[in-house]
């Protein structure tokens, strides 16, 4: 029986070098969970549907389980894993527990991803414009008010 053929990817998770061989059908997602053991990006639905798997890929979010790894040869990737800094939680990590933005926490890595790009947009100012900016990210705990609370916390800091 042949063996499906094999790619070598090389990517920049975390800062850190990663190399694998994989199947060149194998998602971003699961490079990540099961070939790096960063399980910060969860498997919610594994059809795009609920944000839970949300990372950065060169700084913009992405939906990893729709993403092929092949796709992301070569390119930086940054999961919740790798946000915090040598000083503690990020910001928006601490603004998620301030703000009471989480339950059972399924959803939060993804959220957390997803916000932090609405953090970077000057172009998202309102509630309403967050609100819309965060609708891919599904809280089956339905903690909405606290992560878009959290997020617009941090928004008027930035602005003092
Ligand atoms: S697991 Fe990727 S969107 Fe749900
Ligand atoms: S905190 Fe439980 S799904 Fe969001």
């Amino acid at each position: 029986m042949p063996q499906p053929a094999t790619l070598t990817v090389s990517l920049l998770v975390n800062g850190r070098r990663i190399a694998a061989e994989i199947d060149p059908r194998r998602t971003l997602l699961d490079l990540l969970r099961e070939d790096c053991g960063l399980t910060g990006p969860k498997k919610g639905c594994d059809h795009g549907q609920c944000g839970a798997c949300t990372v950065h890929v060169d700084g913009k979010r992405m939906l990893s389980c729709l993403k092929l790894a092949a796709c992301a040869d070569g390119h930086a990737v940054t999961t919740i894993e790798g946000i915090a800094g040598e000083a503690g939680l990020h910001p928006l990590q601490q603004a998620f527990i301030d703000h009471d933005a989480f339950q059972c926490g399924y959803c939060t890595s993804g959220q957390i991803m997803s916000a932090l790009e609405a953090l970077a947009d000057p172009a998202l100012t309102t509630r309403a414009q967050i609100q819309e900016f965060m609708s891919g990210n599904l809280c089956r705990c339905g903690a909405y008010n606290g992560i878009v609370d959290a997020i617009m916390d941090l928004k008027a800091d930035a602005q003092l």
